[in-house]
């Protein structure tokens, strides 16, 4: 349904905060009835730009026109009774509703102050119908995984009426299989007459889903373009200016040390089925271990167990040949283990403390912080600050809370802070969720050292292209079982697809 229209005009947008000017002269034209892909590096200015479109900042300077109107937003709100909606890179629902009250929640169609569920369901069922997008109403949040979460969040949008749809990174945290899902019903949207705008650091998908690219960088547009008229590295190199980065490469070889060794592990489920069922590895020294699966099927849980925050009901964990299996979190830490989580917001970060805080956060024991009783501040903030450049951190300093960092920043600062506590076994989860391709080449690059200094790491991944890349070994969970165990050399996106997705033909190993 592309047409000439612009359903979102914005204009020489300015908007800065202390120390940082994150948007200077941004014009973005988006034609009603396309998608419309926004790329730029970490801390760029795409998801500013974006909450400035969505009413939730106030630009310095600029105007924003919808669909040939001019508005100032004060409020997201104005901006929803415009027909803007906005999806955020970090989900914002409130975990002990259902899917029906968080839809519902801030827009009931309420008579005499009471809600309206019932019409509010039907209204919905229609939605979901024609979008495609299906999640069940009555089911508690907290239940769901990551990719229905997405689909809770876009409904929601659909809910309030909007007709051009913001999307900031709905790809980060998607399984490959997700994402066609989610990209076909992106489609059914605009051909309905809906206005996608995305932003992603994936250029494959750039390529193929947008009709039109916004190129942001160092806060200023710099190019639109077509998709079929550049190529990856060209893009990348607009973005960036740096060339693709590889995951492959190893000159070391992996040891004979076990510094982790999983035997017969089993978890109780909330219902009768187990989330882990007999799961066994082992992962030596200077080995990276990959697990591929589609979220839910165990390895959160398999995680959990591993650092000590879920109790198994059987089997093992040895860490470096101690049994840990009853240990505390803090015992498995001291005794050398160290977690990126799968969620930097809810596991990862204490978003209104300072940097050097959070860099800080489970190295308190480490004597290098340690003055008498207290902790040693001035050395814990040039630790910060150490990391802060070692990690290419984006910020004015140490002293600003989490929240002021860009997303794919607050990933660097968190790989960062677990690579710097010199761990002998490392559980990654998704260690590049967020980042952009010159950051993820640089992750990318302090996993491969630090496993070729000793590091056994538990990698988790749903970028195949990573996974495969950095493994030495794959395994693949389905329904809380390894449903598959490859060499990085047969695995294939497509076969690793397969096994995830719960087939299990044999493959020679
Ligand atoms: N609330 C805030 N307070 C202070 N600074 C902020 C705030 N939000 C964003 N910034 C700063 O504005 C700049 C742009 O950030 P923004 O989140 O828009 O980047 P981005 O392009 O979305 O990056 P990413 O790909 O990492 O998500 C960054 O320097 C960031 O630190
Ligand atoms: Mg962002």
């Amino acid at each position: 349904m592309a047409t000439d229209t612009l359903a979102v005009q914005l204009s020489g947008i300015e908007k800065r905060f202390p120390g940082v000017i994150a948007n200077h002269d941004v014009n973005l034209n988006v034609r009603a009835g396309t998608i419309h892909a926004i790329v730029g590096e970490n801390g760029a200015g795409k998801s500013t730009l974006m909450k400035t479109l969505y009413g939730m900042h106030q630009p310095e300077a600029g105007t924003i026109t919808v669909f040939g109107a001019p508005h100032v937003f004060k409020s997201p709100s104005d901006a929803i009774a415009a027909g803007i909606g906005m999806v955020h890179q970090h989900f914002m629902l409130a975990d002990n509703l259902t899917v029906l009250e968080n839809i519902v929640l801030g827009s009931e169609p309420a008579a005499r102050g009471v809600v309206q569920y019932d019409e509010a369901r039907r209204r919905l069922e229609a939605i979901m119908d024609q979008s495609g997008t299906h999640v069940d109403l009555d089911a508690p949040v907290s239940e769901l995984g990551v990719g229905q979460r997405q689909r809770v969040e876009i409904l929601k949008v659909l809910f309030r009426g909007a007709k051009v749809l913001i999307l900031d990174e709905p790809t980060a945290v998607l399984v490959p299989q997700e994402v066609d899902e989610l990209f076909s019903n992106l489609h059914r949207l605009v051909t309905d007459g809906a206005t996608i705008i995305f932003i992603s650091h994936k250029l494959d998908e750039v390529l193929t889903v947008s009709d039109d690219i916004t190129v942001i960088r160092a806060g200023t547009t710099v190019a639109e373009v077509k998709p079929d008229a550049v190529t990856r590295s060209k893009l990348a190199e607009l973005m960036v200016g740096s060339e693709l980065p590889s995951p492959h490469g190893r000159t070391s070889e992996v040891g004979t040390t076990i510094r982790l060794s999983i035997d017969g592990l089993t978890l109780a489920g909330p219902g009768e089925k187990h989330v882990l069922d007999e799961v066994s590895f082992e992962i030596r020294e200077g080995e990276v271990l990959g697990i591929a699966g589609v979220e839910g099927n165990g390895q959160f849980e398999l995680c959990e167990a591993i650092i000590g925050l879920a109790k198994p009901m059987s089997g093992h964990i040895t860490i470096d040949g101690t049994d840990v299996t009853h240990a505390s979190p803090h015992e498995r830490l001291i005794g050398g283990l160290s977690y990126i989580p799968f969620d930097r917001h809810r596991e990862g970060l204490l978003l209104s403390a300072p940097l050097w805080e959070n860099t800080l956060l489970g190295r308190d024991a480490d004597e290098q912080f340690q003055k008498g009783p207290f902790i040693d501040a001035a050395a814990a903030k040039a630790d910060s600050r150490s990391i802060i450049e070692r990690f290419d951190v984006r910020t004015p300093s140490e002293t600003v809370p989490a929240y002021a960092l860009s997303g794919g920043n607050q990933q660097k600062l968190l790989v960062g802070r677990e690579l710097s506590s010199h761990p002998r076994v490392l559980i990654a989860a998704h260690p590049t969720r967020g980042v952009d391709i010159g950051a993820q080449a640089a992750i990318w690059e302090k996993l491969r050292a630090a496993r070729d200094a000793g590091l056994a790491v538990l990698l988790i991944s749903a970028d195949l292209e990573e996974l495969i890349g950095l493994s030495d070994r794959i395994l693949v969970m389905f329904d809380g079982r390894i449903n598959a165990r490859l060499t990085p050399a047969e695995a294939t996106p497509e076969l690793l697809g397969t096994y995830m997705t719960g087939g299990v033909q044999e493959v020679a190993s």
